[in-house]
């Protein structure tokens, strides 16, 4: 990562020194739900990042002590806990990037879209603040229904007048490194050597992974395909089933928070070759967000990449989840709009 300060000489933050942490540039990342079940294990892990220079740590309740914890490693950024709305706009002030993981998990039983009736309120109401105090930060949207949420998050920026359609994404990540993980136990290949796309949305059957364009190939039978990409779509139902009550997944979840962050991150200091998968404003099929392979650059979306070859499968998978995915886009942006 600390080779990032020698391509990215353009940037305006970019300090003189040109070796060492200290020539990577600064940039502040806010954490919104930092003391939830994701929120705490990602501001950890956004604490070890040499990229960040600035934490600011927001939630509602309890995080002066996340941050007077997570403060005292001994790593570049500086910590700082925020605590109600009227310390908000300072937490926000400033960001290069805000993940938002704000917000009720699941319970066993219930979809993500269950979540929408108190996620939605959450979820409006900081991205007004985002429009308000940082409307050029790249967003990061964990809190479910992602494939709702994303778009409620448009709206209100639309509706600020601060919406750019580079600067939003819906966190996915989670359905690549569950991909990866299941694959590589299938296909009998090295876990850190495999890449697998993830597309559609984040729910059940709008997960869609392309495992025929997994990497290191294997002859896997179409049965265990099948098997792999109803495992991922139900990746995160079978942690909540195991949690039996006590949320949803939050370990897995910060790694692949920090690892989407660290990549907006990269993109912003100007990396090349940055690409990870992502639900963003696309215009790769019918639907106004997707989620497929996009490259990312110095203003967030450099570009959005097209689907490449499907299987048959996941041809018949890609028509199924439209449906669906359409019907929650749908309901976000009622959302936005009626009130
Ligand atoms: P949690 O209940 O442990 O933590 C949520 C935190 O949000 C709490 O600390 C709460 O105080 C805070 N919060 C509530 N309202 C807030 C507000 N208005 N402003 C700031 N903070 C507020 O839940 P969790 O397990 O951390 O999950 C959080 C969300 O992430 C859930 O919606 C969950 O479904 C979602 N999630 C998404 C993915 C994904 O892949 N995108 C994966 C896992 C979980
Ligand atoms: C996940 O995929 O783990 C999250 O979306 C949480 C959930 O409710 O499944």
């Amino acid at each position: 990562v600390h080779s990032v300060a020698s391509r990215s000489s353009s940037s305006k933050h970019l300090l003189t020194r040109s070796f060492g942490t200290e020539s990577v540039p600064e940039r502040k990342v806010a954490v919104l739900g930092a003391a939830g079940g994701i929120g705490q294990p990602l501001a950890l892990l956004m604490k070890l990042n040499p990229l960040v220079s600035q934490l600011a740590l927001y939630d509602i309740a309890g995080t002066p002590g996340v941050a007077a914890d997570v403060g005292h490693v001994n790593t570049r950024s500086e910590v700082t806990g925020y605590v109600g709305e009227d310390q908000l706009g300072k937490a926000l002030e400033g960001s290069d990037v805000v993940i938002i993981p704000a917000g009720v998990p699941r319970k066993p039983g219930m979809t993500r879209d269950d979540l929408f009736n108190i996620n939605a309120g959450i979820v409006k109401s900081l991205c007004t603040a985002i429009a308000k105090y940082c409307p050029n930060a790249l967003v990061n949207m964990i809190s479910n229904p992602v494939n709702s949420t994303v778009p409620i998050a448009a709206e209100v920026f639309k509706k600020a007048g601060t919406y750019d359609e580079k600067k939003l994404f819906g966190v996915t990540t989670l359905d690549v490194v569950r991909a990866k993980t299941f694959y590589a136990g299938k296909a009998n290949a090295p876990v850190a050597e495999v890449n697998v796309p993830v597309i559609g949305g984040h729910a059940g059957i709008t997960i869609l992974p392309l495992f025929s364009q997994a990497t290191p190939k294997a002859n896997l039978s179409d049965e265990t395909i099948v098997a792999l990409t109803k495992r991922t779509q139900d990746g995160g139902t079978e942690v909540v089933e195991a949690k039996a009550g006590k949320g949803s997944a939050t370990l897995s979840m910060a790694y692949a928070g920090a690892l989407f962050a660290d990549a907006c991150l990269k993109g912003l200091n100007g990396v090349p070759d940055v690409v990870e998968c992502s639900f963003v404003q696309s215009a790769v099929t019918e639907l106004p967000f997707f989620a497929s392979k996009v490259k990312l650059g110095k203003n967030g979306v450099e570009s959005v990449l097209g689907l490449g070859h499907l299987s048959d499968f996941e041809k018949e998978g890609l028509e199924k989840l439209k449906p669906e995915l359409k019907a929650s886009i749908e309901k976000g942006i009622q959302f936005a709009n009626k009130s």
